[in-house]
């Protein structure tokens, strides 16, 4: 447990070089350790939920490592050639590790038993095993889906047609990667546009993947039975890490902050979408290709910000950037209401519930329901002054410790340490540009 202390803070200046895409990352490990030959990667992400990726790649037969310039290679066993993990793959807090292995395990002839941190092991797998159970992989689980878990894979799974019953781009992810060894074109449905990391990576390493707008949603088939190739990978920053330094700089009065080369996939950028509309000023310049993803530098300066409504619609594109939001409408002027949040509850921990408590602790007034949070801004200032429990939740700890640097009497949080998970470097990269963030009690 490492305690931290954000104190109130003045204004933030300077560069934010903010870690590579957490998802992005995820996926080249995975898509490299299943293509043939060398993949090579720069930008990777070295936090741990990516690590415990690689440890399980490795585990799995490919070879991961990183090389002296900082860049990581990859060299794959093709797919359907993974070996047999000889221990338990411990994937810490990573729910992307967990949902999208789940495919690839699923349609290997394997055995293999998945577990994860206190945080993981609450966390739903159903949502993957359903559909991964229908092609014929087997799953046994703790009760209510939950991990450990043992996956007994098979190279001859049946290919589904999946409408997704979430909007979730693990699961879309996980069934299209089972589809990599399986005989035939397996679809996916989505009623919901959510990232299209995997779909664009995978065309990357050379699968043959189509998208199609239909009635009833988008179509994604990839075509089975595929063969990778590994290529290059630029992970571009994380646009859901630049998000605390953003939104600190936009509070903080007389900030000017850039941060370069950060992801702006359009099903990614809903938060910078909203606090553009909220009155933000975030500019966004030299908007150009980086191997398969736009990527821009953006700059923000200080705003005052106006509440608003946003609408289910737009969640799934800003769905790890409900917690930040809601520290900048605490801040806003007037009322902010997030609708069509019931993600939240499934994930590292129930962010809805969290947000609401720690805010009232910190002097705000919110509502919350069973999928909705608004939270009633100051139009200004914000008392703090509370301990907060992180839960084992990178995003909370870092929303909080923003709010603490806007706030009158600061904030502490009990465990900063899943912090890492995410963004190692937070508390330097954000002290560096003027916060005030300590280890211990003030
Ligand atoms: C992710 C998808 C999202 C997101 C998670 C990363 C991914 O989860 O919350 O942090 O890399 O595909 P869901 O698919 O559960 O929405």
């Amino acid at each position: 447990m490492t305690m931290l202390n954000a104190a109130p803070a003045g204004a933030l200046k300077g560069d934010a070089r903010v870690p590579g895409d957490k998802s992005i990352s995820h996926r080249a490990l995975m898509l490299g350790g299943l293509a043939l030959g060398e993949t090579t990667v720069t930008g990777l992400l070295e936090g741990e939920d990516v690590m415990a990726t690689a440890a399980a790649m490795r585990e799995l037969g490919a070879i991961v490592e990183r090389q002296a310039d900082g860049s990581w290679r990859i060299l794959g066993r093709g797919v359907g050639s993974l070996r047999e993990p000889s221990s338990v793959l411990d994937l810490g807090n990573s729910g992307t590790s967990a949902r999208l292995l789940s495919g690839i395990l699923a349609s290997h002839p394997l055995t293999a038993v998945v577990t994860g941190d206190a945080s993981l092991c609450k966390r739903p797998m159903g949502r993957v095993i359903e559909p991964l159970r229908a092609m014929g992989g087997e799953f046994q689980t703790r009760e209510g889906g939950r991990l450990p878990m043992t996956v007994i894979g098979s190279d001859a799974l049946i290919p589904v047609e999946y409408t997704l019953p979430v909007p979730s781009a693990q699961v879309k992810s996980a069934i299209l990667f089972a589809g990599l060894n399986t005989a035939g074109n397996t679809s996916v449905i989505e009623t919901t546009p959510t990232r299209d990391h995997s779909e664009r990576m995978l065309r990357a390493f050379g699968a043959e993947l189509t998208v199609e707008p239909g009635d009833n949603g988008t179509r994604i088939t990839l075509v089975g039975q595929a063969e990778l190739k590994g290529c290059s990978v630029a992970v571009p920053a994380d646009p859901s890490s630049a998000a605390f330094p953003l939104v600190a700089a936009l509070l903080l009065p007389g900030s000017e902050v850039r941060l370069p080369n950060v992801g702006m996939n359009p099903q990614r950028i809903g938060l910078i979408e909203v606090l553009r509309e909220m009155g933000g000023d975030i500019t966004i310049e030299n908007l150009r290709d980086a191997a398969g993803e736009p990527v821009a530098d953006l700059l923000v300066r200080a705003s005052k910000l106006q509440g608003i409504c946003v609408p289910a619609e737009r969640a799934a594109s800003m769905i790890d950037e409900y917690p930040i939001l809601a520290v900048a409408a605490a801040a806003a002027e007037g009322r902010t209401e997030m609708q069509g949040l019931g993600e939240l509850r499934v994930k590292e921990s129930d962010r809805l519930a969290v947000m609401a408590r720690g805010l009232e602790a910190c002097g705000v007034t919110t509502e919350e329901g069973e999928d909705w949070l608004t939270v009633v801004g100051t139009g200004g200032s914000v008392t703090g002054g509370a301990l907060i429990e992180a839960e084992l939740d990178h995003r909370i700890a870092m929303s909080f410790l923003v709010l603490g640097s806007i706030s009158e009497k600061g904030v502490r949080i009990d465990d900063g340490s899943p912090i890492d998970t995410s963004f190692p470097g937070f508390v330097d990269l954000m002290n560096n540009l003027g916060a005030r963030i300590t280890t211990g009690a003030p």
